[in-house]
């Protein structure tokens, strides 16, 4: 153990003792393993030195450091870039074939967007790379409606694959995510887009893009599901959602998928008012609270999968050790077994440590 003054201090330096601020509040346990931000932290309490153990590091993280991380892996890959070039090709069709209708509420030739998202997903079913992985890293390009309604298209392509749907229904599913939101296209940008809280008149402003939506889509040619979805992709099996508050047995079976990939996809994806929330805490979030408001059945697949698509990524977890994901517990989907150089480490046998991002 030796006293370190905090500004010599570096990342992977353990803490040998609780650290409290002056007013006695914890800022650090004993045996934290330093990071970056947590050494940050601790200048901002204005600590003058701390005690620390004589390992410096844990060994494996200087080797996991080493390699490239899953992230720049995926984003150096030539199939990621074609995606990404094709992804962005197909939000500008969306974006083009879209704003004319909103504005003249003339007929749209929905079929050329179509056949576009799925061109995409055809090509992109062929990469080594997952789906997911090609998804979660175009969240920092772009956070517009169009890109959402492509994300969740894509998404809801691959979750009807999951849920063993035909391919007639793959393609409906596909479709309902390319224009659940287009009521949003009627919503001005500095609501949609506004920073703070929504006040109780911006906030029924918004309601409103689902009525919105089924109005654009009544007269275009397309399946009903699609139209409903539109609709219905805000309300909740308990009754607690909008525009109508109906319950299960009143919400088509599309619309409830729509609505799983939807609070999935805005949740992962950043915010103007706030960060991408990391996809293990949206899932250990849709699993307690609100399970009730989504179809337990699609919502357990769904989880399943996403979480089953997360092995082999490389993890940081709240006591600032980085790992891979190596094996999804059935049982605690959001608290997988990482492997830390040698080590193994369960994260169903220690639920105070989360995982914090995908990196
Ligand atoms: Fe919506
Ligand atoms: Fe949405």
């Amino acid at each position: 153990m030796q006293k370190i003054l905090v500004r010599d201090l570096k990342p992977g330096m353990i803490t040998a003792e609780d650290i409290y601020s002056i007013d006695g509040q914890l800022i650090l346990s004993k045996d934290f393993v330093l990071t970056q931000d947590s050494i940050s932290r601790l200048e901002s309490f204005a600590i003058y030195s701390i005690r620390i153990t004589d390992q410096i590091s844990t060994p494996y993280r200087e080797v996991i450091n080493q390699a490239p991380s899953a992230k720049e892996k995926v984003r150096a890959n030539p199939d990621f870039k074609a995606f990404k070039v094709s992804f962005e090709e197909n939000v500008d069709t969306l974006k083009t074939t879209l704003s004319q209708v909103v504005r003249a509420n003339s007929n749209f030739d929905a079929e050329n967007v179509i056949s576009q998202t799925l061109s995409l997903i055809g090509k992109t079913e062929k990469s080594s790379i997952s789906m997911m992985d090609m998804l979660l890293n175009m969240r920092d390009y772009d956070d517009s409606t169009y890109a959402h309604m492509v994300n969740c298209s894509i998404l809801c392509n691959v979750f009807a694959g999951w849920l063993r749907m035909n391919q007639e229904e793959r393609v409906l599913a596909t479709t309902c995510g390319l224009f659940h939101d287009i009521g949003n296209l009627r919503i001005t940008e500095d609501i949609l887009k506004k920073p703070g809280e929504l006040t109780v008149r911006e906030r029924e402003v918004v309601k409103r893009h689902t009525m919105e939506g089924y109005s654009i889509l009544a007269e275009q040619k397309l399946h009903p599901e699609v139209k409903n979805a539109a609709l219905m992709h805000h309300e909740r099996c308990d009754g607690s959602g909008y525009p109508y508050g109906f319950t299960a047995d009143k919400i088509s079976r599309f619309s409830k998928m729509t609505a799983i990939v939807d609070v999935f996809n805005a949740m992962t994806s950043k915010r103007v008012y706030r960060k991408a929330i990391c996809p293990f805490t949206v899932v250990e979030e849709l699993q307690s609270a609100e399970f009730s408001q989504y179809d337990p059945d699609m919502m357990l697949t769904f989880l399943k999968n996403v979480t089953n698509s997360f092995i082999g990524n490389r993890v940081r977890l709240s006591n600032g050790i980085e790992g891979e994901v190596v094996f999804i517990n059935p049982n605690a989907l959001s608290h997988p077994t990482i492997q830390c150089g040698q080590k193994f480490l369960d994260l169903s046998q220690h639920k105070d440590i989360k995982i914090t991002a995908i990196i």
